[in-house]
């Protein structure tokens, strides 16, 4: 049956000023703790994909690691991580890429995708989209087939689903402001 969403968003806790002020968080670790609403997030985001055939589901570090690997799990799919700079030991392919203020680096295993392989790539949260859109570098750098961008909570009002057109983007949790 299909999963009820807006039970699963009175589980996300919004936290005001953090981690600044005017920011409103939404804090999906009081989700993650329900049983019910975990498994119902993760059946209602492999959903999307299960009518394909995924070799690997792609996670970034950080928070992407908590949803990565539970896809895969349930897709019969491997899992990749995509880490922050100098935690793969094997040669990598490296993207920088600029934030409000400054620049963040992602690295994935240049062996970790072989060319044509359908990967879906998964993060916690598009806000920007601009971690996302370095992610999707490295994969088409090594070759992969993206068969899809997929997100527990989007925050709809920054747009950054527009930095994908062509893309098949999946939010589970929408959020105006
Ligand atoms: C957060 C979040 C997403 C990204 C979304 O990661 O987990 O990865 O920001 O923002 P964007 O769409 O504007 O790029 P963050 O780098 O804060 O760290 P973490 O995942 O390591 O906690
Ligand atoms: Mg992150």
């Amino acid at each position: 049956k299909p999963v009820d969403v807006d039970s699963l968003k009175a589980l996300v806790r919004t936290v005001p000023d953090f981690p600044k002020p005017g920011i409103l968080f939404y804090d999906i670790t009081t989700l993650l703790k329900d049983k019910t609403g975990f498994a119902q997030l993760i059946d209602a985001m492999a959903a999307h994909y299960l009518s394909q055939k995924i070799d690997l589901v792609l996670g970034i570090e950080a928070r992407g690691f908590i949803f990565g690997p539970a896809l895969a799990y349930r897709l019969n799919a491997g899992f990749v991580p995509v880490r922050k700079p100098r935690k793969l030991p094997a040669p990598v392919a490296r993207v920088t890429y600029d934030l409000e203020y400054g620049t963040d680096t992602l690295e994935i295993h240049l062996d970790a995708i072989q060319s044509g392989q359908k990967v879906v790539l998964v993060d916690d949260l598009l806000a920007t989209g601009g971690t996302m859109e370095a992610t999707v570098k490295l994969v088409k750098q090594l070759g992969g087939e993206i068969a899809g961008l997929g997100f527990a909570v989007e925050l709809d009002f920054l747009k950054g689903r527009d930095r994908f057109p062509g893309y098949d983007v999946f939010s589970l949790l929408h959020y105006d402001e």
